[in-house]
């Protein structure tokens, strides 16, 4: 049986990757260590509350004691590092949680790993273990109208949370120069689907439209994500988990750029006819002041990944705009939950003194 030291998995990307997981193999236990900060919920891992191959942990990566003892009790074969801090605006409004958790949290883990899998006497590892960095394409920077980002892109992170990541990447990245610790960075572009919390864009917009609300555009929603469908992410990273090379970092996209504002204009149109509301439409886009250092194009070249381990994208962007838009719309109950309470201040302290930029 293979055992999965795995944080953050009550978050989005982390939720996917554990119902993935536990789908596609039988002989495997996830240990899932999560702080259930705003970002986490419970509910998302309600399915498998019974699976015996699933044990949730609430607690903090920054926990050094908790955190040696999970590593000491379950003897994981793989630390998989989601938890974070994710969000850009969040991280421009109040950089510090950002060093703590993604800084400061990933090193700890680091840290404790070596602390079990490293004989410093014969400078050797414990065999078949192995430390993943969940990581993101915004290490990189922005790029101008062409190009694609690859590994050997030089790091130019640009807000809070990018810098946090790329320095937790440089830790990961030492910890392997330094001692041989077995790792891999994995740096992916936007996903979208189920379960991702509505501060980002495509949740947001889908709950506003639905509800009748503006559509808060930043600029002149002409920047571009590349954007992924969230399990063919978890995919990768569990081939990475299992073929990557030790010390190697793999980029993962499915060349899929798309301007923010086809983003919005293709929600609006999907809802409107699923729902057959005339009242959503393009007057509810509202282009607002621009977010502050705003990246302008991310786009990944995956031709490592997809050479070296055989990974490929599974879902269009077509599909899985619509599976997940379906999702959203079948789960209204879960969204009104996420964002009563606490998501109102959020939303009023993030959106209200936005400058409006009237009509582009
Ligand atoms: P998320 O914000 O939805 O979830 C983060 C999870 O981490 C939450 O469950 C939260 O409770 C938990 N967490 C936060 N601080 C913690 C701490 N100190 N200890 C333990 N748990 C803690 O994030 P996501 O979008 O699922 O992203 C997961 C990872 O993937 C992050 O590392 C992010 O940088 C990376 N990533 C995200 C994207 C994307 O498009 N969302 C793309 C590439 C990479
Ligand atoms: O590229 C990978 C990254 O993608 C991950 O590392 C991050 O964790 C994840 O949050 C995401 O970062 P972005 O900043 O690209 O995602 P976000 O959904 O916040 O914004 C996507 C784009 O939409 C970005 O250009 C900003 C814009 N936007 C966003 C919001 C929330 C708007 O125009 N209006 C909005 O209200």
């Amino acid at each position: 049986m293979i055992t999965y030291l795995v944080t953050g998995c009550a978050g989005f990307i982390g939720t996917t990757f554990v119902h993935y997981m536990l789908a596609k193999y039988t002989d495997i236990r996830i240990i899932n260590l999560d702080a259930l900060t705003y970002a986490g919920n419970l509910e998302n891992l309600k399915d498998i509350e019974s699976d015996e191959r699933h044990v949730f942990v609430h607690g903090n990566i920054c926990d050094k004691e908790l955190t040696a003892s999970l590593i000491a009790k379950y003897d994981p074969d793989f630390i998989i590092n989601f938890a974070a801090e994710s969000h850009v605006d969040r991280s421009i409004a109040g950089p510090e949680i950002f060093v703590t958790t993604n800084v400061l949290g990933t090193v700890n883990l680091l840290q404790r790993a070596k602390d079990a899998w490293y004989d410093a006497g014969q400078k050797t590892w414990k065999k078949g273990k192995k430390f993943i960095q969940v990581s993101t394409d915004e290490v990189y920077g922005a790029l101008g109208a062409t190009g694609y980002f690859t590994e050997t892109t030089p790091l130019d992170p640009h807000s809070p949370y990018s810098s946090s990541k790329a320095s937790a990447d440089l830790f990961v990245k030492a910890f392997h120069d330094t001692y041989k610790m077995p790792v891999n960075i994995t740096r992916c572009s936007n996903n979208y689907g189920m379960w991702q919390f509505p501060e980002k864009l495509i949740p947001l917009m889908i709950n506003n439209a639905r509800n009748h609300k503006k559509l808060p555009v930043y600029g002149d929603g002409m920047q571009i994500r590349d954007w992924l469908y969230v399990e063919d992410h978890c995919k990768a990273i569990d081939m990475v988990a299992q073929g990557g090379i030790d010390g190697e970092v793999y980029n993962i996209g499915g060349h899929n750029e798309r301007p923010n504002i086809f983003i919005v204009k293709t929600i609006i149109a999907q809802l409107a006819e699923r729902l057959k509301d005339p009242q959503i439409n393009e007057s509810l886009i509202e282009h607002v002041e621009d977010r502050l250092g705003h990246d302008r194009r991310y786009g990944i070249d995956p031709a490592k990944i997809k050479s070296d381990l055989g990974w490929y994208p599974e879902t269009t962007f077509e599909t899985g705009i619509v599976k997940t838009i379906d999702w959203y719309l079948a789960n209204q109950e879960w969204m009104d939950r996420v964002t009563s309470g606490e998501y109102q201040k959020y939303y009023e302290t993030m959106y209200a003194d936005r400058e409006r930029l009237g009509d582009k």
